[in-house]
């Protein structure tokens, strides 16, 4: 099989898991690099063996011989370059969220159509393990219908600062940044539920707390927590046209005793929970069992959901298959993310 040649736009924390996965892929052979930050992109050219090296991403997009391109850059430039990447005729794997706003998705969702190019939109965690085994069961009505999911991601300190709190380049704090992965997780297991509206309130209370001592978290490639725009936790109730709901909350900073993740979904027949670990919850002769799968990783793993996603998206590439996170998806995450926003500033429901 011809080997997909793949261009890689931004150079930050998370392209080492694109570079690294590309890398483990016999069909794929990481070509290009770009970043404004032209240092950081020749430090993984060389690392990782990559021929041509830009700093603006339409040189990149300009080469005939790259056929694929991941975009890790800021938000704020996700769907421009997506957009002039499936011109130039690449097909595309994003990085999540989409992009800002509803209307950059339906533009990014046109183009998609338009040029009949591939575009797949970062949602990791349907790539992992446990969530291929629990959408087995799902399939297999072990749930029932699943009527209402209940997913958290809270930070006690975790503003990561520089672009990710500087709204106009990321387009939200948490919300848009964990919120998307933890809506999107419940709603893609709910079986994608038509959404009908969101009530969201997003608080800026804390600000970054970068006053914090002796507690170290994750920070942007180019940390700078002079500026934060963004709020530090959101909550909303999300209602789907099924009947289904989904209450999510998500913080950068909260006072509260630890982080905490979990995500559960309740059916008529069966719960599980799919973070912090994978359990199916049931009833058998009148008796309620908590089923634990024998498997490698209970958890997200990171690494292994990353290599999924890339192994899908090389595939889809050179095969014409289809994505199991298509650009629609990517349009509705948007709808409601934004939502959200919406509601909590206008202080009602939004109806969709
Ligand atoms: N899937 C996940 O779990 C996950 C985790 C972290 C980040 N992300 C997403 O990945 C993206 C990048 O996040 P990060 O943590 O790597 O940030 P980062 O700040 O570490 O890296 C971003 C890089 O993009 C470069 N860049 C920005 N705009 C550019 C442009 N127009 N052209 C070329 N280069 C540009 C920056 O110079 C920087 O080197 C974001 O969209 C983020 O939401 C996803």
């Amino acid at each position: 099989m011809k080997k997909l040649k793949i261009g890689v736009i931004g150079t930050g924390s998370i392209s080492e898991l694109h570079f690294g996965s590309y890398a483990k892929n016999e069909n794929a052979d990481i070509v290009a690099v770009c970043d404004l930050n032209v240092e950081r992109a020749q430090k993984k050219a060389q690392v990782y063996g990559a021929q041509y090296v830009y700093s603006d991403y339409r040189e990149l997009l300009a080469n005939p011989e790259i056929d694929a391109v991941s975009i890790c850059t800021w938000n704020n430039s996700h769907a421009e370059i997506s957009i002039a990447a499936l011109k130039a005729g690449k097909n595309v794997l994003v990085e999540k969220p989409l992009c800002r706003t509803v209307e950059e998705a339906l533009e990014v969702e046109k183009t998609v159509k338009e040029t009949g190019k591939l575009l797949q939109v970062g949602f990791v965690r349907r790539y992992a393990s446990n969530t291929a085994i629990l959408q087995q069961f799902i399939q297999n009505n072990e749930l029932g219908e699943i009527y209402y999911a209940k997913a958290s991601c809270i930070r006690r300190l975790g503003n990561p600062g520089g672009w990710f709190s500087d709204k106009e380049r990321s387009g939200g704090g948490p919300l848009i940044d964990l919120g998307v992965h933890m809506i999107d997780i419940c709603w893609y297991l709910m079986g994608r539920p038509k959404v009908k509206s969101v009530s969201g309130n997003t608080y800026n209370k804390l600000g970054n707390r970068s006053n914090v001592k002796n507690l170290s978290y994750y920070k942007a490639s180019d940390f700078d927590a002079s500026k934060n725009t963004v709020e530090d936790l959101a909550n909303a109730l999300i209602r789907f046209e099924n009947g289904a709901s989904l209450f999510v909350d998500v913080s950068f900073t909260l006072h509260t005793k630890k982080d905490e993740i979990f995500v559960k979904l309740f059916g008529e027949k069966g719960g599980a929970e799919i973070e912090p670990e994978l359990q199916i919850v049931s009833e058998k002769y009148d008796t309620i069992i908590n089923l634990t799968p024998q498997i490698d990783s209970l958890s997200f793993d990171f690494v292994n959901a990353f290599q999924s996603e890339i192994n899908y998206f090389v595939d889809c590439c050179l095969t014409g298959n289809e994505t199991i996170s298509p650009v629609e998806d990517g349009v509705e995450m948007m709808k409601i993310l934004c939502g959200i926003y919406e509601s909590s500033e206008r202080g009602t429901e939004i109806h969709f």
